[in-house]
């Protein structure tokens, strides 16, 4: 029953693209009631990571090894929210001594922000991306950060619920307050764009659009837009307040790197594999969006810190913002939009290699850390 509803709901869920008529449904969706089943073995060399014509139910024989690799790596980081201890940070919130009324606000933003974006992130990889992917290494990544996603939203609300917030004023700043609403308003037609049910790739055109989605995800939500709220509690952090709630950020802007990375390879796997995307309008237009987003990101840090706190001021993240704009911008063969900007925050690039700071906070009761790569950032 619930398969049937599934179908009828989802009539593209893994359809890629209509331009596939030789292909068996159960090549690309792996329904058992298919008929017409082929006996085609994968060759990897036919293997695409958007608009493939081959089996996307075998893993193997790989070709995106590095897809695969990180996968991997994501789960041996893996971690959940109530195994952090939020007591100190509780009886901090309560003293009403504890914080300053600019801290205050910071934390309330910031989970204001947070606590919507991961499911708006979540839905824009189960719902869109994924269905447009066809390579099942790049597949099993996205399942994986689809899951570490429900992780960062149930740890933004365990935060809420143990500060005791006000959880309809947070869960409704992404309408209520401008700076976060901006953000949000700025990414969610990239996300409709491909969650659309009539959207399938296979034309220059619908291919541009799910590769604009796909760097506006990658380098600008999760590589840009995550930034000042991580910075902001980890410097609590680093201040010894909120060291919870930090050490569950450290955790998260650690996947959210990862994220970021997957992201961007897969999207210069893509340019790689169809080198006729990437014109000069096409990079001219993931410019301007960089630079929107560079902007508005601006905005909210003024809007969460109209004063100077934690030794951070806004301005200071004019020029993180613009380093990390650079970073990405080179991440995907854009040039620096930038040029010479510096890192104001060099602690931040340790928050992300977990293996060196382990423990940083040392509120952590439970650890699962192996090793792996962590040093991708
Ligand atoms: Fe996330
Ligand atoms: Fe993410």
């Amino acid at each position: 029953m619930s398969d049937m509803l599934v179908w009828e709901d989802t009539p593209l869920s893994s359809t890629p693209t209509p331009s596939t008529p030789a292909q068996s449904s159960l090549d690309r969706d792996g329904s058992a009631a298919a008929e017409g089943v082929s006996q085609r073995r994968v060759n990897i060399a036919d293997k695409r990571i958007i608009n493939g014509q081959t089996d996307v139910n075998q893993l193997v024989p790989f070709k995106y090894k590095w897809a695969w690799d990180k996968y991997l790596a994501t789960c041996a980081n893996h971690w959940m929210p109530q195994e952090v201890n939020m007591s100190r940070d509780i009886a901090l919130w309560k003293d009403p001594n504890g914080l300053s009324d600019d801290e205050r606000r910071i934390i309330k933003r910031n989970l204001g922000f947070f606590v919507t974006a991961d499911s708006l992130a979540a839905n824009n990889i189960v719902l869109g991306t994924y269905r447009h992917i066809t390579a099942p290494e790049c597949r099993q990544f996205l399942l994986r950060q689809a899951f570490e996603e429900a992780i960062h939203t149930h740890a933004y609300q365990y935060i809420v619920e143990s500060l005791g917030l006000d959880e309809s004023e947070i869960f409704n700043a992404y309408h209520e307050v401008a700076s976060i609403r901006d953000k949000d308003e700025f990414l969610i037609p990239f996300i409709d764009a491909i969650m659309d049910p009539n959207f399938v790739t296979g034309t220059p055109e619908a291919d541009q659009t799910l590769l604009k989605s796909l760097i506006v995800f990658a380098c600008l939500m999760e590589g840009l837009f995550f930034y000042v709220g991580f910075t902001q509690i980890l410097a609590l952090g680093r201040q010894n307040k909120m060291t919870g709630a930090a050490e569950q950020y450290q955790y998260i802007l650690r996947d959210e790197s990862m994220h970021c990375n997957f992201g961007i390879d897969l999207i210069n796997a893509i340019k790689l594999e169809n080198p006729h995307l990437w014109t000069p309008e096409f990079k001219d237009e993931i410019k301007a969006l960089f630079l929107k987003a560079v902007d508005l990101e601006y905005r909210y840090a003024e809007d969460t810190m109209p004063r100077g706190v934690l030794g951070l001021n806004a301005s200071m993240f004019k020029g993180y913002l613009r380093f990390i704009a650079n970073r990405r911008a080179t991440q995907i063969g854009l040039d620096e939009l930038f040029p010479n900007e510096e890192n104001p925050f060099p602690w931040m690039s340790e928050m992300i290699d977990l293996k060196k700071e382990r423990n940083f906070f040392e509120t952590r009761v439970i650890e699962y850390q192996s090793g792996g790569a962590l040093s991708w950032d």
